[in-house]
């Protein structure tokens, strides 16, 4: 079989985690391939809400296998915290859960250097989560980082102290406060809760469940538009949330990639600093947020709001290859007179239909305007019953963007999902 891929065509916080958790009763193993618990993703189904950051959205599904692939890195405090709340919900993961050896570890200092950082920027903040995800990946990069792998050998405190060590001295250039102590605490403690998993090789598990026959979705976090390489650089994050991040984060050929199912909300959102073209500053932005309940499942920020932007859509389906589309949060345009859809930008004079390389310069949006509609369809169970607004909507996108959509989600509870 191939390695179908999810992924986030936007900024994150597309509905992954609500889409993932639809799709898992079709899937042997879900795979989280990069990212870490700067990620949250929200499922909802009966009474239960429930917000995943470093472990797959595919937990709550008795029969599925989830892998904690290679490229993600793991805040060992924050993996115990999801452990422990799963538990209360019933959900023993020790015999489901896998976690690759190779995947880095995120230190207590990481997430201090990471704070650090960002305060010395002042006004140029990326807006990180504060997760302490861009040390880690400078760490792997640079070659000095911890990986799971490691827990298990007599040598590992001295690795750790001796990387803390190094972190100590690099803090040394910043005016910061911090305490290291009560965190470490639970850091280990999470280190001892890891250790209960099943550590394995991602890539030779991964392949040997696809040479099985078995179906396996590989599960993006944020999105697509802040990818290391071809995100709004520096606002961005360290990891490449691409379709080609699943090959490396997971240890899968690109010849296996199946399915890529690429999501986008039927608007915009981002949370933290960078350009955001079609941004609304206004009223209108105010009723998408609210509507939308949009603050971030990590941080709980406001989430930034504006219109769909298509030039960025189209580059995002470009870089991942996607073969089918599902559009989120549908229900939340309901109630406006009019709906707007960024075709082009005015850049330099010109009129221009695709994400350019000075995407932090002043792109002015050019807008196609739709007809709303007014009806709640957050009750609405088939594409057939949809109001002809949102369908004429849907089509133009189809239309522009030359690839399907195959699944529209009209709230956030499990069951508010029209297959088409
Ligand atoms: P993720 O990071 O891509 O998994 O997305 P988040 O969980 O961060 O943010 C998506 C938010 O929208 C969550 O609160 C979801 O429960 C919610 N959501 C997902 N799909 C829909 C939808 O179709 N309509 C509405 N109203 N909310 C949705
Ligand atoms: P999910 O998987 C939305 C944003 C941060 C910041 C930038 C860098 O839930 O979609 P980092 O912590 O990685 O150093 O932050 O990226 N960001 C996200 N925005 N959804 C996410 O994940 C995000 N993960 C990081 O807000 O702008
Ligand atoms: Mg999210």
């Amino acid at each position: 079989m191939k390695l179908d891929v999810l992924l986030g065509l936007q900024w994150g916080d597309e509905g992954k985690g609500k889409i993932v958790d639809v799709l898992a009763p079709k899937y042997d193993v879900i795979a989280r391939f990069q990212g870490g618990p700067n990620a949250g993703h929200t499922l909802e189904f009966n009474k239960i809400k429930h917000v995943l950051h470093t472990i797959p959205s595919g937990v709550f599904r008795e029969e599925t296998v989830n892998i904690i692939g290679n490229g993600v890195v793991i805040d060992p405090v924050i993996f115990k915290q999801e452990i422990d709340e799963l538990k209360e919900l019933n959900v023993d993961l020790t015999k489901n859960l896998y976690i690759s050896k190779r995947a880095h570890l995120i230190l207590p200092s990481h997430r201090i250097l990471d704070a650090a950082s960002e305060k010395a920027k002042g006004k140029t903040k990326i807006g990180s989560t504060l997760k302490g995800i861009g040390p880690t990946y400078m760490d792997k990069t640079g070659r000095n980082g911890l990986r799971v792998g490691d827990i298990i050998n007599p040598g590992f405190k001295e690795k750790y102290e001796f990387l803390t060590n190094k972190h100590k001295d690099l803090l040394k250039q910043y005016d910061f406060d911090y305490n290291l102590k009560e965190y470490e605490e639970s850091w280990f403690k999470g280190i001892e809760i890891i250790k209960q998993f099943k550590l394995i090789e991602s890539e030779h598990e991964v392949n040997t469940y696809l040479n099985e026959e078995k179906l396996v979705l590989a599960e993006g976090a944020q999105g697509t538009l802040l990818d290391i390489d071809f995100g709004s650089y520096p606002f961005v994050t360290s990891s490449n949330t691409i379709c080609a991040g699943a090959c490396t984060g997971l240890g899968v050929a690109p010849n296996k990639i199946g399915n890529v199912i690429g999501i986008f909300k039927a608007y915009c959102t981002r949370v933290g600093s960078g350009p955001f073209p079609t941004e609304l500053e206004n009223e209108e932005g105010e009723t998408l947020r609210k509507q939308g309940h949009e603050f971030g499942a990590t941080t709980g920020r406001p989430r930034r709001c504006g219109w769909l932007d298509l030039p960025a859509l189209k580059y995002s389906v470009m870089l991942n290859g996607v073969t089918e589309l599902i559009v989120t949060k549908a229900d939340v345009l309901s109630g406006f007179d009019t709906l707007k859809i960024c075709t082009h930008y005015k850049f330099n004079g010109k009129e221009i239909d695709y994400l350019p390389f000075e995407v932090n310069e002043p792109l002015e949006p050019v807008f196609k305007e739709f007809k709303g509609w007014k009806e709640d369809i957050t009750e609405i169970d088939s594409y057939e019953k949809l109001p002809q607004e949102f369908k004429d909507y849907l089509l133009y996108i189809e239309k522009v963007v030359k690839v399907p959509i195959k699944i529209v989600s009209v709230g956030p509870n499990r069951a508010q999902t029209i297959l088409r």
